[in-house]
């Protein structure tokens, strides 16, 4: 029960209205969404003119609910070099959690090593979390390497087809020259330290390694511990990237 009167039924906001706010592109754009028949209110394809409440109707684009639970966070953050990606350091390091938000507290999604910089996920959604950082979900993850040396074409054809490490051959990873000496590559394992590891391998330590890109997430305005929320439809992206697995829908379980 929402306790809301019939007349308060009535109202609400515009779905274009909504649907924009959230982050799914102009409301002329949210408006051809709904005309295409790809939204849904409370599980009934929503005509143009349709009002919602968002914290109470259920609405969804292409069968993925809008929005999610209220108490879930969802930081982008560009990690510096030096800063650890636990919650806490013994050594006494900074760590990722000190450059955002204390309240509600979040978690890092997967790691990066101290000496790694660039894009993060902190939040306090536990399963996407989870399908984030699950090697079997394969959601992408793309890095830009400075090695030591110019790598050859043999090197760079390993580093695609896989490399020998001691905890078995890598996956096949995109792997392109950005300049001499600096390539962009694109693993969905997550392995620990692989870049590096792959990287020394085939002979060119790394240098410098910069995340730049994790699913459809990227975000080359974000400085260097700076972070900002994800938009609504940010948060829908990865949820689909991790295997087509959505953020809960209302009432579904409950913040941490
Ligand atoms: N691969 C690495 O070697 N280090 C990271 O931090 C991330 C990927």
């Amino acid at each position: 029960m929402t306790g809301r009167s019939a007349g308060e039924e009535a109202d609400g906001e515009r779905l274009q209205k909504v649907l924009a706010r959230v982050g799914f592109g102009s409301r002329r754009a949210c408006e051809e969404l709904i005309a295409d028949g790809r939204v849904t209110v409370n599980g009934e394809v929503a005509q143009l003119g349709r009002r919602v409440d968002i914290a109470h109707d259920r609405v969804e684009v292409d069968g993925v609910p809008v929005g999610v639970l209220p108490g879930l966070v969802y930081y982008l953050l560009n990690k510096p070099a030096g800063v650890v990606t636990t919650a806490s350091d013994p050594e006494g390091r900074p760590t990722v959690v000190e450059l955002v938000p204390a309240a509600p507290r979040v978690f890092p999604v997967g790691r990066l090593d101290v000496a790694t910089e660039g894009l993060i996920v902190l939040t306090n959604d536990g399963e996407l979390a989870q399908a984030v950082a699950h090697p079997s979900h394969g959601v992408e993850k793309e890095y830009l390497a400075e090695l030591r040396g110019r790598p050859s074409p043999a090197a760079i054809r390993a580093l695609r087809e896989g490399v020998v490490l001691e905890d078995g051959v890598t996956s096949p990873a995109k792997v392109s020259t950005v300049s001499p000496g600096v390539i962009r590559i694109t693993i969905h394992e997550g392995r620990n330290r692989q870049v590096r590891r792959m990287c020394e391998a085939v002979g060119h330590p790394v240098l410098r390694l910069v995340r730049t890109r994790i699913g459809p997430l990227a975000d080359r305005s974000l400085r260097p511990g700076s972070w900002r929320p994800l938009a609504p439809a940010e948060v829908l992206g990865l949820a689909r990237a991790a295997q087509g697995r959505a953020p809960a829908a209302k009432g579904e379980r409950p913040a941490q």
